[in-house]
Formats: structure tokens, C-alpha cells, sequence
């Protein structure tokens, strides 16, 4: 027999069905309550409500667990590149060779942007946050993609791969036009992460030397980030793709939603800590004080996360990869000592351990960025392209259940009673 739980209002009683998932998470299904009591639930920040079933991404918090499709994010990021994963998540199978073959073909094939789009670029003024530039971008493919507003369903993968492999060509044009760079058209025998590595740095007289750690290391950073649930960008993308809007605007709103500070702009905001930290020979401890400090208004940035309540897993494999990044160019970077330095005072201190927050993705991955040549305005970009492939799968999610209904939460109005016009000599 289905469970439920009973609640009880005034002292009438309501049965409420238990949903449960794959792995034992259990919610109170509340969609029936306002229809027989009239009443709803609130829950500020959405921080208790479950706001669909998924079948993408798992997380257990608690456990610091991540896992794409089943599979824990060690075993990938240890065996996989970025598009077989983007696979995985998007087309929910671990690519064979001939199926990897096919979509990396899509992707090639679909890597140039449209010629006229280009000249969009040129209307961004000098030093525009890539960030923008990007959603304007993606956006604008609804404009040369027309067939997207009618063909979503039989197209999808086309429109996917294309997609996939755009944000790719859009984040490097985006770059170069910023620093007045002519632009670097993608080359066809080049894989996903080299192919961007050379549209970012090669110049029109000479190819960049591709580096195998650098390679590697990018494309790890794109995989760490290829989906992570239902945080602020995703749900984003979610909602917009509940009213039925097409793949490149859902995805655009998400780019919007992913450059806040408190989400996808950590990265950024992560070095620029460091680095003030840094030039004022602090030797992180202040910084720390004034953290934890709310009226200093500061955060130790890509520290907390609202479901890790342990390590988070991505932090930790990319405190490796830095690691062994640094080692293997020969290089160091006084910002990566400062950040080992403040994560261990901050797993020390009672603030941070009572409130268990611990290092999140962000907290490293820009020194491992850094390390690659890639400029800081340019981080939360990295963490779109990565991003890509757990929008696309979301929104495919929303567009293939027959159940989707729109996004539409409803609210407790604090506003005036009701208050009668006064025309405007009266008032
Ligand atoms: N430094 C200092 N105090 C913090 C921090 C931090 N980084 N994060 C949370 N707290 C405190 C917060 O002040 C609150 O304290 P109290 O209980 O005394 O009021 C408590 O911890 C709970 O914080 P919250 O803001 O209610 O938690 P949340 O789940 O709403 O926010 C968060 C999560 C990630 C926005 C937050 O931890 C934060 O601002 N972290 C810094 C920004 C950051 O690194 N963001 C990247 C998140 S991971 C990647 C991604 O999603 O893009």
C-alpha cells in the first residue's frame, strides 16, 4: 500500500502521498493541498521543495555523493572526456565507439556559427562581461535558427549538438572581441576542449602549442561541471523551458542565472579574494574574522554549498588536479597556497563547522583556470560551457514529460488591503 502522511489543519485531517525515490529520498507530495484546504505551502529560497522528479543527476549532501546517471563522479572524471559524459547525461548512455563517433561528428559539424551572427559582436562595447555577451549570444541563435520554434521535437539532437558546440565558438569569439583579437574559426580535426584551447589563444599566423595537461585539465573542468541538479541555473532553465519556450532561450536564461556571485560568479569572485588577500599580506586570518562577521558584508567565497553539508566531491578531485597540474608545468602559484591555507582554517574553526561549509567547486577551480592562461572574467564562461550539457538534458527532461505543467509558484501577498485611486490633484 502507497504511504502517505497526514496532516492535520484545523482540526480537519489530510492524507498526503509519500513519493520515494531511487535512492530512498522521500517527499510529501503537496500538490493537492490548496484545491481541499486552501491552503499552500511557503518555503523562501525553495530550500525544502522538490520541484520535479529527475532522473539526471544525484546528490546526497550529506555523503558529499555526486553522481551523472548513476555513475559516481571519481569514476568519470578519472575514465571519461567532457563529451562522453555530455553523452551520458543529455542522451542518458555512455557512448560506444560508434556512438561517440556520431556525436562528436554533430558536434563538429556544427561548430561554426552562422556568418551574419558575427557581426553581432561588433555592437558589445570594449570590456562587456563576456557573461553577457554569451546569453545575448545564445539567444540570438533563436533568431538564425527559426526551425527551432517549431521543430524542437523531431530535431532535438541536431538542435543539441548544436548547441553544445556553439557556446563553445560563442565564449571564444566573446573573449577575442573583448581584447580587440581577430577572431580564431574552430578547426575540424580538433577535439571539443582543443578546439576552444585554439579559438581562445592561437593567432591568425600561429597555431597555440597544445598542451596535454592543459587539455586534460580543461576539459576536466567542463566535465566536474556538466550538471549538478536543480541549483538556481538549471531550474531557471527549467522553468523558462515550462512555458514552452526553445532550447536556445532556456539556455540563455540560465547564462543570466549562472553569472551571480552567489552561484557560477564565485569563480570569479573566488580569485579576486585571494588575490586582495594576497596583496595585503594577510595571511588569510583577517579575511576569515570578517567572513564570519555578517555586518562586514563578506563571504568566504566558494566556501557553503545549500546541499553539500560535507566536501563537496568536485572540490576535492580539483584540489588534486591543481595538484598535479602545477607539478606537471613546473609552475606555482602563491594564490593556490593562500586557498589550501584558508580551507584549513576554516575546517578548524567552529563558524565554519558548525555551520558545515566546506569547499565547494569554485574554490579551486579558478587557480586550476589560472594556471591554463584563462583571463578571471572569463571563469564563469568555463562554467557555462561545462554547464551545457545538464541544461540541455533538463530541458529535454521538461519537453518530454506528457505531465510537464508550467512553473507557476504562487505567493503570500504582504501588500496593501484593498485601497481606492485618488486622482491626482487629491493626492
Ligand atoms: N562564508 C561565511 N558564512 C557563510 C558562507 C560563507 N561562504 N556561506 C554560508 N554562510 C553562513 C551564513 O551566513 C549563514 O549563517 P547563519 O546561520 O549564522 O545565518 C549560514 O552559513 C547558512 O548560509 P545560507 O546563506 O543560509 O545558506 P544558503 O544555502 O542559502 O547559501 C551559498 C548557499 C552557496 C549561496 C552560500 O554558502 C554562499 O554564499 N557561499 C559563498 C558563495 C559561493 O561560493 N557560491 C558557490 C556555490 S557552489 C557552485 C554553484 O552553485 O554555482
Amino acid at each position: 500500500m502507497s504511504k502517505t502522511a497526514e496532516l492535520i489543519l484545523e482540526g480537519r485531517s489530510y492524507q498526503l502521498p509519500i513519493v520515494e525515490g531511487t535512492e530512498k529520498e522521500r517527499a510529501i507530495d503537496i500538490s493537492s493541498l490548496r484545491g481541499e484546504s486552501g491552503y499552500i505551502t511557503l518555503d523562501e529560497g525553495y530550500v525544502n521543495t522538490g520541484s520535479c522528479r529527475s532522473q539526471i543527476t544525484f546528490i546526497d549532501g550529506e555523503k558529499g555523493i555526486l553522481r551523472y546517471r548513476g555513475i559516481p563522479i571519481e569514476e568519470l572524471a578519472e575514465k571519461c572526456s567532457f563529451v562522453e559524459v555530455a553523452h551520458l547525461i543529455i542522451m542518458n548512455k555512455l557512448p560506444n565507439r560508434e556512438e561517440l563517433k556520431r556525436f562528436s561528428e554533430m558536434l563538429t559539424a556544427n561548430e561554426l556559427l552562422h556568418e551574419d551572427i558575427k557581426y553581432h559582436f561588433e555592437g558589445f562595447p570594449p570590456n562587456a562581461h563576456p557573461m553577457a555577451i554569451l546569453s545575448s549570444m545564445i539567444n540570438a541563435g533563436s533568431c538564425f535558427y527559426p526551425e527551432l520554434l517549431t521543430e524542437m521535437r523531431s530535431q532535438f539532437d541536431v538542435q543539441a549538438a548544436r548547441l553544445l558546440s556553439q557556446v563553445r565558438t560563442i565564449a571564444a569569439f566573446a573573449y577575442r572581441k573583448s581584447r580587440g583579437l581577430p577572431i580564431i574559426y574552430p578547426k575540424p580535426d580538433y577535439r571539443y576542449t582543443e578546439n576552444f584551447l585554439h579559438m581562445m589563444f592561437s593567432l591568425p599566423y600561429n597555431d597555440i602549442e597544445m598542451k596535454r595537461e592543459a587539455v586534460k585539465a580543461l576539459d576536466l573542468i567542463f566535465l566536474l561541471h556538466a550538471d549538478h541538479e536543480q541549483n538556481c541555473s538549471t531550474s531557471t532553465v527549467r522553468m523558462v523551458a515550462s512555458a514552452r519556450s526553445n532550447l536556445f532561450a532556456s539556455a540563455a536564461a540560465g547564462v543570466c542565472a549562472l553569472w551571480g556571485s552567489l552561484h557560477g560568479g564565485a569563480n570569479q569572485v573566488v580569485i579576486e579574494m585571494l588575490k586582495e588577500i594576497h596583496e595585503s599580506g594577510d595571511d588569510g586570518s583577517r579575511f576569515i574574522e570578517d567572513a564570519k562577521n555578517k555586518s562586514s558584508g563578506r563571504r568566504l567565497m566558494g566556501f557553503g554549498h545549500r546541499v553539500y553539508k560535507n566536501y563537496d566531491p568536485r572540490a576535492k578531485i580539483l584540489k588534486k588536479a591543481c595538484d598535479d597540474l602545477f607539478a606537471k608545468l613546473d609552475r606555482s602559484d602563491p594564490l593556490l597556497d593562500i586557498a589550501k591555507r584558508l580551507e584549513e582554517a576554516a575546517l578548524k574553526d567552529s563558524y565554519f563547522i558548525e555551520r558545515q561549509l566546506y569547499p565547494n567547486v569554485d574554490f579551486y577551480s579558478g587557480i586550476a583556470m589560472r594556471a591554463l592562461g584563462i583571463p578571471v572574467e572569463m571563469f564563469t564562461v568555463i562554467f557555462a560551457i561545462g554547464r551545457m550539457p545538464g541544461w540541455i538534458a533538463n530541458y529535454k527532461e521538461v519537453m518530454e514529460d506528457p505531465n510537464a505543467r508550467i512553473s507557476r509558484p504562487r505567493q503570500i501577498y504582504m501588500g496593501p488591503t484593498l485601497n481606492h485611486f485618488v486622482p491626482i490633484d487629491q493626492r
